[in-house]
């Protein structure tokens, strides 16, 4: 949703050459002098040189450039960030642990947003009731986090549907996640319930693990909350349609980011991780939590996260955001009807993330 100017684009391509060339510190700065006046956004120009330092292993030079820009959140934690560690490497990896998860379902923008993604996500449901059959009603859930999201929208539209039981399967990489999700599951949701947990990336689903959720079917939907972006878009229009082949109804919640297609060290990729991640963090930043805490959440989650998308090649990317209208594209090549993005959270007059549904 955070899109650049073509013509700041092209100034800022400046910048990009000046960095791989290995231009010295001093004519960076000129040429970030010199562009700076011509930019719709004038202080990105420090955001983006900042970054292309830090992924070039140029960690102090970087940390002189982000503390030109330290009114932007962004650059603040990546000051912050260089200073303590003083690498531009990822701190842990995002998820193992459930801890930080735990502290991030604390700020507003997640309340606001799982407040908005239940109703949105019930609203679909009520058009789509569950498969007549007389095997209990399952539904998958793909990255179920805590739980807290699945189980409140099981709470929501069970009295519609007069379902006394429901059989869960879970879909996540992290057992620890997984163990979080049944448990607050089993705990919080007002039926009975069965839960079956698959442990893996839904991008390297087994044979073994597709049969398991098969024998399970009719399933009456699935739903995928900020879990399905691992993948670049040329992988998830099959994923699309493995989800398919489980169930007609698939429930998609995203965010309306711009990380899959740009390209490495562009303008256009460095842009959408320092608004988006920015915004994302400031919450957090605003939690009334120990410094250890937001530390610990801010380094383990959003920042390996932007560190990541920034430093590698789009290969070997671990996110691949994607906005509404490539999620749309998307959807129909894999053979579904879409329907409207409806949005979770606004941020600039814009979706900032989003509830879609597609059907078969
Ligand atoms: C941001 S949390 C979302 C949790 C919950 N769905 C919600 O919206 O509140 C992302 C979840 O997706 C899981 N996840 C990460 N990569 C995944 C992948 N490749 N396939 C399936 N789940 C994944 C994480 O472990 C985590 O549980």
């Amino acid at each position: 949703m955070f899109f650049l100017k073509e013509t700041d684009v092209k100034n800022l391509i400046s910048i990009k050459e000046a960095v791989s060339n290995g231009l010295s510190f001093r004519k960076l700065m000129k040429v970030c002098d010199e562009i700076k006046p011509y930019l719709h956004d004038t202080e990105f120009v420090y955001t983006y040189a900042g970054c292309l330092l830090a992924s070039h292993e140029r960690t102090d030079e970087a940390i002189q450039i982000f503390v030109l820009n330290k009114d932007d959140t962004f650059c603040q934690i990546m000051y912050n960030y260089l200073k303590e560690y003083g690498i531009f490497e990822p701190a842990g990896k995002v998820f193992k642990s459930a801890v930080p998860y735990d502290i991030y379902v604390q700020t507003n923008f997640f309340q606001n947003h799982q407040a908005k993604a239940i109703q949105s996500i019930s609203n679909i449901v009520k058009t789509i009731p569950p498969p007549d059959s007389d095997t209990p009603v399952t539904i998958i859930d793909i990255g179920p986090g805590n739980g807290a999201l699945i189980a409140k929208i099981i709470n929501e539209i069970a009295p519609i549907y007069n379902l006394d039981f429901v059989r869960l399967i879970f879909i996540d990489p992290f057992e620890d996640m997984l163990n979080k999700a049944t448990e607050y599951c089993k705990e919080n949701i007002h039926i009975e319930c069965e839960i079956i947990p698959i442990c893996c990336k839904i991008q390297e689903i087994t044979e073994t693990q597709i049969k398991r959720i098969q024998q399970n079917k009719p399933i009456w939907f699935t739903n995928a909350a900020l879990s399905v972006h691992h993948i670049p878009k040329e992988l998830k229009i099959p994923m699309l349609k493995q989800l398919k082949s489980f169930s007609p109804n698939f429930i998609l919640t995203e965010v309306n980011w711009n990380h899959d297609l740009p390209e490495k060290d562009s303008p256009e990729l460095i842009y959408s991780v320092a608004k988006s991640y920015g915004i994302f963090s400031k919450d957090i930043f605003d939690l009334p939590v120990s410094e250890e805490d937001r530390k610990l959440c801010l380094y383990l989650f959003p920042v390996s996260e932007a560190i990541n998308i920034i430093k590698q090649e789009r290969a070997n990317r671990i996110d691949y955001h994607t906005t509404i209208a490539e999620w749309e594209k998307i959807g129909k090549e894999a053979g579904f009807s879409v329907g409207e993005a409806v949005a979770t959270y606004i941020s600039d007059k814009k979706p900032f993330a989003f509830v879609m549904g597609f059907q078969v």
